[in-house]
């Protein structure tokens, strides 16, 4: 296992152990069953071998999770800095933001919102966003979210830039025209974008890489970033920065830093002054969630990978322990329901009514809710889920 660990520190500067090394594990084997390996050796030649391979363990592994104004204070200083600072020294000419890694496009598209809430010039402003997740980044360009990327109690930005929708939200194509998406791998060499930025968000990722691959994706970073720019990072992150030629911009709790004065690359203006935001409402909730890499979504992930290579127990398993550190998530227990029918389980309708008590809209869990009564001979209740699954039936693209 450590050579394929190895293999993936040296692709994409994974430390294993951010994710848990039992993750690390269930991935590696399920890949290994999916292909009929018993043995790691011949599985590591396989990923040695095949970029396709590589990029399906990259998939399987990276943690994907985000969501709208993650951190919220990061965006208000960040549209404090580009209005009151940016705009006022730049009559002319492009603002350019950098969101790397930008996941399913939450991030980016905070961004965008936060400017055009600031009353920020639309035609000023150009945002890149970079994943090395395919999934991710196709999930961004349908730009529908459902509820776990609106987190918190400050969600009025929703009522402005989206569309309640059957499966979700659909964001505002004003807001989506604001983001240009890419898919590339930060750590791999020649990276480069050819730009340099004004801003760059890189958060959330430094967390999950090895020590010496936190220095080399930083010094990316730094090459990106132009001498007067401001890098925001995740809170737990600002420590790494600080130690790789980084000085905090002092903004509290925006996790935004500047390069240091004696670097080469660092501007004259100095910026370490401190801005007057508004005092957070609800800093240590959104600090601890910004800060702690997010097992929990990933093991969903993988449970349901396991359940589709028909490794139930496994599945059930990941699943138990994702909901109870999830109690509210409704993907969770319909998974959950998903796996006790396949072990022909009498309990698996309790979790398809948790399910659809938690998201009265889940259209899979009415339906097998509904199949499972039936089976169950109680017809009129099959009936009455039947056609609620019905109601809220997703219409296919063409019907919309
Ligand atoms: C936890 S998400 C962070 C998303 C967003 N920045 C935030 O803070 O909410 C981490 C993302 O990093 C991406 N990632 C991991 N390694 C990467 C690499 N070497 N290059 C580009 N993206 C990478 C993953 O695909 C994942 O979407």
């Amino acid at each position: 296992m450590q050579r394929i660990e190895a293999i993936l520190r040296k692709e994409i500067g994974l430390n294993a152990a951010s994710i848990g090394l039992s993750v690390f594990e269930r991935v590696l084997r399920l890949r290994m069953k999916l292909h009929n390996l018993n043995n790691t050796e011949e599985y590591q030649t396989l990923l040695a071998n095949s970029s396709g391979e590589l990029d399906a363990f990259i998939e399987a592994i990276v943690v994907t999770e985000t969501w709208f104004m993650r951190g919220r204070e990061a965006f208000a200083a960040f549209a404090e800095l580009a209005l009151n600072d940016w705009l006022s020294r730049n009559s002319v000419g492009l603002m350019r933001v950098l969101s790397l890694p930008c996941s399913s496009g939450e991030e980016p598209f905070s961004i965008a919102m936060a400017l055009l809430d600031a009353g920020f010039p639309v035609e000023r402003f150009a945002i890149d966003a970079v994943d090395i997740s395919a999934n991710a980044l196709a999930r961004a360009s349908n730009a529908i979210y459902g509820n776990n990327s609106f987190r918190g109690k400050h969600l009025e930005f929703r009522d402005r830039y989206f569309v309640k929708v059957d499966d979700g939200y659909a964001l505002s194509p004003d807001v989506q025209r604001c983001v240009a998406f890419r898919r590339d791998n930060l750590l791999r060499g020649g990276f480069s974008l050819g730009v340099r930025y004004d801003f760059i968000f890189c958060r959330n990722l430094l967390i999950y890489l090895e020590r010496a691959m936190q220095g080399v994706a930083l010094e990316k970073i730094r090459s990106m970033l132009l001498p007067d720019g401001v890098l925001f990072v995740g809170p737990a992150e600002m420590p790494i920065v600080t130690e790789c030629g980084f000085v905090s911009a002092r903004i509290s709790h925006a996790g935004a830093s500047r390069l240091k004065p004696s670097s080469p690359e660092s501007g004259n203006r100095r910026s370490n002054r401190r801005l007057a935001l508004p005092k957070p409402q609800n800093p240590v909730h959104e600090i601890e969630s910004q800060g702690e890499p997010d097992k929990a979504v990933s093991l969903l992930v993988i449970a349901r990978q396991f359940a589709d290579a028909g490794l139930i127990a496994e599945a059930s398993e990941l699943c138990e322990r994702h909901i109870k550190e999830n109690e509210t998530c409704a993907e969770g227990y319909y998974l959950m329901g998903l796996l006790r029918d396949a072990g022909k389980d009498a309990g698996a309708i309790i979790y398809y009514r948790k399910a659809i008590y938690l998201q009265p809209n889940h259209h899979e869990a009415l339906v097998h809710a509904a199949l499972w009564l039936e089976k169950n001979g109680d017809v009129i209740r099959a009936d009455a889920f039947k056609r609620r699954a019905e109601r809220v039936r997703p219409k296919p693209l063409d019907e919309k």
